[in-house]
C-alpha cells in the first residue's frame, strides 16, 4: 500500500529560524506563581516572526499564555495568518498548548498549520492543528 506524503516533510523547516525567538521570549516570561516560563514564536503570512511569553497575574485566572501573547502581536503587526507556531517548553516534556490556545491558534490558520513544540534540550514535536484541535469550533 504506498504511504500518503507526509505533510511535516514537504515544506520548509522553519522551526530552526521559529526556536531562537522562541526561546529569546521565554527568557522574558513572568512566571512568579507558576515557575513554568513559556516562550512561543509564529511565522505569519507577511514573513514576518512575531514573539510572546506568557504573563501570569496574583489573580490567577488573569494570566496570559505565551501563545496568546505571540498573536496580540502579530495581529498588531498587521499579519492575518499563522504559518506555523512554535512553544517553549521550560522542561523536557513538550509543552502542548492549552484548549484555549488551540482555539486561539485555530482562529488564525488552517487545519494543516504545523505546530511545533520544542523541549528544553532542544527536541521538537511538530503536529498539525487538526491533530491538536480536530472538530474545531469556528462561525
Ligand atoms: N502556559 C502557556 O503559556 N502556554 C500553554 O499553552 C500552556 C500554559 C502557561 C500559563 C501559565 O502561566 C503557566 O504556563 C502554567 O500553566
Amino acid at each position: 500500500m504506498p504511504k500518503a506524503p507526509n505533510p511535516h516533510k514537504l515544506r520548509p523547516d522553519n522551526k530552526k529560524t521559529l526556536l531562537p525567538i522562541a526561546l529569546a521570549a521565554q527568557k522574558n516570561a513572568y512566571a512568579p506563581y507558576s515557575g513554568f516560563s513559556v516562550g512561543s514564536a509564529i511565522l505569519a503570512d507577511d514573513e514576518h516572526t512575531y514573539a510572546g511569553c506568557n504573563v501570569e497575574n496574583a489573580a490567577y485566572p488573569l494570566g496570559q499564555c505565551a501563545e496568546a501573547g505571540a498573536i496580540s502581536a502579530m495581529i498588531l503587526a498587521g499579519a492575518k495568518k499563522i504559518k506555523e507556531v512554535l512553544i517553549a517548553s521550560p522542561n523536557q516534556d513538550c509543552c502542548p498548548p492549552c484548549g484555549g490556545c488551540r482555539q486561539k491558534i485555530f482562529e488564525f490558520c488552517d487545519q494543516d498549520t504545523l505546530v511545533h513544540m520544542a523541549t528544553s534540550d532542544g527536541k521538537v514535536k511538530t503536529v498539525t492543528m487538526f491533530e491538536l484541535l480536530p472538530m474545531a469550533f469556528k462561525l
